[in-house]
Formats: C-alpha cells, structure tokens, sequence
C-alpha cells in the first residue's frame, strides 16, 4: 500500500503566473497553506475497506507529510456527524484552540458538520 500527497504549491504558483492582476495574497488565501494549518475537507475510505485501519494510516501520513513537508501545525475540518468518532480517534477535538484570527474567514462555514481541530505533535514519527 502507497500514500501519494499530492501538494498545492504548485497549484498557487501557476495561479500567480498566469493571474497577475490577481492580488497574491487572495490566491495564497484560497489555495491556503500560509495560515499553517489544513483544512480537510472531504476524507473517505471505499465501502468495503472501511473499519480496517486505512482512514488511521491515512490520516497518519498525511499528519506526517503537512508536519515536515508543509510546516503545517493543525488541522480543521467540518466532521459529519458520523464521523466524529473516527476524528476523535485520530486526536481530533470539538474544542478550538486556534486562534480565531488564524483560521476565521480561511475556511469554508459549512452547517452540515462539526468543526474539529487537531494539533500535529512537532515530534511525533506518525509512521514507520
Ligand atoms: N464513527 C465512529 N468511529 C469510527 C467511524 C465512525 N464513522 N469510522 C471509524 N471509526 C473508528 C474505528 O472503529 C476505529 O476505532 P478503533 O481504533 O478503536 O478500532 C477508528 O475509528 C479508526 O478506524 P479506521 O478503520 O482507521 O477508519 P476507516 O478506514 O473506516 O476510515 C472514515 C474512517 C474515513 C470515516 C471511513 O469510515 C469513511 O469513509 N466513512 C464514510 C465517509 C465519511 O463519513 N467520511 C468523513 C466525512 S467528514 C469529512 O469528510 C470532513
């Protein structure tokens, strides 16, 4: 089994290019990755392999990847209901440390889920 991150850079770096009249920090904004977190936004395992382990090692790498790759620190997502235990289980929690400023405005207000927040442990090796 492989984990593939696939990253924005350059994704804002040819926004950058080929919008100049764009101001720099409305792209950085919405491609995002200047604010040190990451927003997850959808998160989901095939029917069949769910309940196997996948979604935690998923989760791991991608921890692992925004940590020493990106200088992420957290992550934010808007949980489904039914997925609460699962983002708990992965360290995540209804109770926002974050500072508002940081994140308030960076992502999408979404109704239909519960806001979760997750540090990434600075040291942590979250795979082997
Ligand atoms: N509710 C409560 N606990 C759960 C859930 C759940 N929905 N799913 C998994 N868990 C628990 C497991 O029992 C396991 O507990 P354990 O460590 O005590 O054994 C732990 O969480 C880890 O389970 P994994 O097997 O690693 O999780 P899985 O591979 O099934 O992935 C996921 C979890 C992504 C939620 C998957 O079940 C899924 O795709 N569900 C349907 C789609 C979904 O709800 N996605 C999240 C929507 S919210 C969003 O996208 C931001």
């Amino acid at each position: 089994l492989k984990f593939v991150c696939v990253s924005n850079d350059g994704l804002k770096n040819i926004f950058a290019r080929q919008l100049p009249n764009m101001p720099k920090e409305y792209i950085v904004r919405l491609v995002m990755d200047s604010q040190k977190f990451g927003e997850i936004a959808f998160c989901a395992i095939t029917a069949d392999e769910q309940v196997k382990g996948y979604g935690t090692r998923l989760m791991n790498h991608l921890k692992q990847h925004a940590r020493d790759v990106d200088g992420l620190t957290h992550f934010l997502t808007y949980a489904d209901n039914n997925a609460v235990g699962y983002f708990n289980k992965q360290g995540f929690t209804k109770e926002i440390f974050l500072e508002q400023e940081r994140w308030h405005g960076y992502i999408k207000d979404y109704d239909g889920g519960i806001l979760m927040e997750c540090k990434i442990d600075p040291r942590l090796p979250y795979t082997d």
